[in-house]
């Protein structure tokens, strides 16, 4: 449903500070994969979602989306905006998701034009009566806050909002740039569940950067590691799931093509 062909992404062309950050890229991701993304700092894992999101242009290749009865559409030279109907995003600052100068209701609002824009009032109400139901389900005691400025809530809390208005706009994928890093271990958990359970649910296509192995390990059906701009492992299906820590730090080993000072960073 993605499929990114030869994609390179080069920054500060032709400057002494030139930078191939993404070299070469072919990924085809189908339907419904949670594929978990890991590297070291500088890898190129946000490259590839910014790639994907078109927040930055790939200079050459072709990134191509199956966005739902629409067939395939060549998105390579869309603008970021344009990209965002099919695309959700959520980042490490849990800030930048909701506008926290509005209501939990208003933001809810903005949400709901962003996804299933025109259709009819009665659907409408029925999804916004799905919201909070789902705000209730978060357990966060939200759904006693509906009209309390997002600004009033925990990181924690936002950031499961974010992910809830994400999940709710439909995204044909969803990009999760390690959305729990910035969260303490208890709500970077609850966001991490609440992941699973959303990915189950609405059968999301997901990509998840995480430094944490072993979510990388334990969720989704693929994994992806990168190093200096290119996939150097890419391991689905049973191999997946079975999958230990001794086993990647080997594989790693085996793939990488240079010497990391800090393959002990990467693999803690
Ligand atoms: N907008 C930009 N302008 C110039 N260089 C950039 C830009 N974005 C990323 N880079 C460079 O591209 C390379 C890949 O960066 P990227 O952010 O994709 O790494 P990452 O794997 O996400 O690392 P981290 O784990 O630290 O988030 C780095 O060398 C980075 O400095
Ligand atoms: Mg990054």
């Amino acid at each position: 449903m993605l499929t990114l062909e030869n994609v390179n992404v080069v920054f500060g062309k032709g400057t002494p500070d030139e930078n191939h950050a993404l070299k070469n890229v072919n990924l085809k991701i189908a339907k419904g994969d949670f594929i978990t993304v890991i590297g070291s700092n500088g890898a190129g894992k946000s490259t590839l979602l910014n790639a994907i999101a078109g927040s930055v242009m790939s200079e050459s290749g072709s990134i191509r989306l199956n966005a739902g009865g629409a067939g395939e559409l060549d998105v390579t030279k869309q603008s970021e905006h344009r990209r965002a109907r099919f695309i959700g995003r959520i980042f490490q600052n849990p800030l930048l998701g909701t506008a926290g100068n509005m209501s939990l209701e208003d933001n809810m609002v903005v949400c709901e034009k962003k996804g299933y824009r025109g259709l009819r009032l009665g659907l409408n109400n029925a999804r916004r009566e799905m919201f909070r139901e789902r705000i209730g389900k978060l357990s966060l005691g939200l759904e006693r806050r509906l009209r309390d400025n997002v600004a009033l809530f925990s990181g924690g809390q936002r950031q499961a909002l974010t992910l809830l208005m994400a999940v709710m706009s439909r995204p044909e994928v969803l990009l999760l740039d390690e959305h729990t890093a910035a969260l303490d271990p208890v709500n970077a958990e609850r966001v991490l569940s609440l992941t699973k359970e959303f990915a189950r649910d609405f059968h999301l296509t997901v990509l998840m950067i995480t430094h944490n192995m072993k979510n990388a390990l334990d969720m989704g059906n693929r994994l992806l590691m990168m190093d200096a701009g290119e996939i150097i492992l890419d391991i689905g299906g049973n191999e997946k799931q079975n999958l230990t820590l001794a086993d990647l730090q080997e594989r790693f080993r085996a793939a990488k093509r240079r010497d990391l000072a800090n393959d002990e960073m990467l693999l803690s």
